[in-house]
């Protein structure tokens, strides 16, 4: 997720103002920002202080990341002359800044796993196509159903480009690989399967023999779950918007789950916070595999007391139970 946002005071303090794409690309920055959450929360795991438009920012494609908004696109995707500007990715010329940072975690890190990230295609092609976040993807769709030839080679490309980087970041170290889908929830079942699962699977399909477990997320995705692990995911992540022991009962018991509190209930009251944790932790007890984590990523306002009581919570739970002992 994008766990610290502008929720912790020390981020704010060395991340300055502009664009975070000049931080993403000054490895000691960073490498510092990425361990910050997991120092002052214990958190049994990193992730990767990047972004999902890293690698297509870094090709050249003219991609920012505005402050409060999300990426934007100077000239967006709009015909097959665009697909031009999206070259294969060498990932230690083109990303080196990632990798180093990468490098520089693992040995920062010793037991603590690091995880590595990409955008899955969809959501970075809805990006490139709208020019800026969206709630309708009416450009996008159009494209989709409009030119499916187009819209194919587009994917297969973003594919490329995810695959390559997500490779590179486990040659480097990293140790699970997170790939998000994070708007595909706003597919049709029957779209999703034909115009974006076979782009996705070519991603995880092709880390596969890495070896290093693989987590598959998106927002309101609980009509397509069982069609995103079957893209190929070892772990699949859910929102609040399902609960969890749902998700467990459409995925069945051979894949791990994460989530799925509610990232806006951490501004209730304590003993709502305690409660909600401890029911989607008991939710998934006595079931196999579960990443406690928040449905989608910390809003900025955020108390980062409220995170540290939640992560000592989640610690005092038996896994194999999900209760306290
Ligand atoms: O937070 C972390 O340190 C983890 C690293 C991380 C970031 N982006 C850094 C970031 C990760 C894993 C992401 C993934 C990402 N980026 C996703 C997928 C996860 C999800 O939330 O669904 C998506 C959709 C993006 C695109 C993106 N980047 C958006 C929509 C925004 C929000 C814009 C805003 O300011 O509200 C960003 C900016 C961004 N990327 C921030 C962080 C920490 C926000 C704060 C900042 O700009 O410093």
């Amino acid at each position: 997720m994008r766990q610290a946002g502008r929720s912790l005071p020390e981020y704010r303090a060395i991340r300055g103002e502009g664009s975070i794409v000049e931080a993403i690309r000054t490895p000691d920055l960073a490498t510092e920002i990425t361990l910050q959450p997991v120092r002052r929360y214990g958190v049994d795991a990193a992730i990767l202080y990047s972004d999902i438009v890293t690698p297509i920012e870094a090709i050249g494609f003219g991609v920012d990341v505005a402050p409060g908004v999300g990426p934007v696109v100077e000239q967006p995707f709009r015909s097959a002359a665009d697909l031009d500007r999206i070259r294969p990715l060498d990932p230690e010329a083109d990303t080196g800044f990632v990798l180093e940072t990468v490098r520089n975690l693992v040995a920062e890190l010793g037991d603590t796993p690091l995880i590595g990230f990409a955008g899955a295609p969809f959501t970075v092609a809805s990006y490139l196509i709208e020019g800026q976040p969206s709630r309708t993807y009416t450009r996008t769709k159009s494209l989709m159903r409009g030119d499916p030839d187009l819209w194919h080679r587009l994917l297969g490309r973003l594919a490329d480009l995810a695959l390559a980087s997500l490779r590179s970041q486990v040659a480097a170290g990293a140790s699970a690989i997170q790939l998000f889908d994070s708007w595909a929830g706003a597919l049709s079942p029957v779209d999703y399967e034909r115009f974006v699962l076979p782009h996705s699977r070519a991603v995880l399909e092709g880390v596969a023999d890495l070896g290093v477990p693989r987590i598959h997320f998106g927002v309101g995705t609980g009509e397509i779950l069982s069609l995103m692990r079957d893209a190929g995911a070892d772990v699949m992540g859910v929102d609040w918007r399902i609960p969890i022991d749902v998700a467990r009962d459409r995925l069945g018991d051979g894949v791990a789950l994460q989530g799925n509190l509610d990232p806006a209930l951490l501004f209730a009251p304590w003993e709502v916070v305690e409660a909600e944790t401890l029911d989607v932790l008991a939710r998934n007890g006595g079931r196999p595999g579960h990443v406690f984590n928040l449905g989608h990523g910390v809003l900025p306002e955020t108390d980062p007391s409220v995170l540290e009581r939640v992560v000592a919570l989640v610690h005092e739970v038996d896994p194999a139970t999900g209760q306290r002992p």
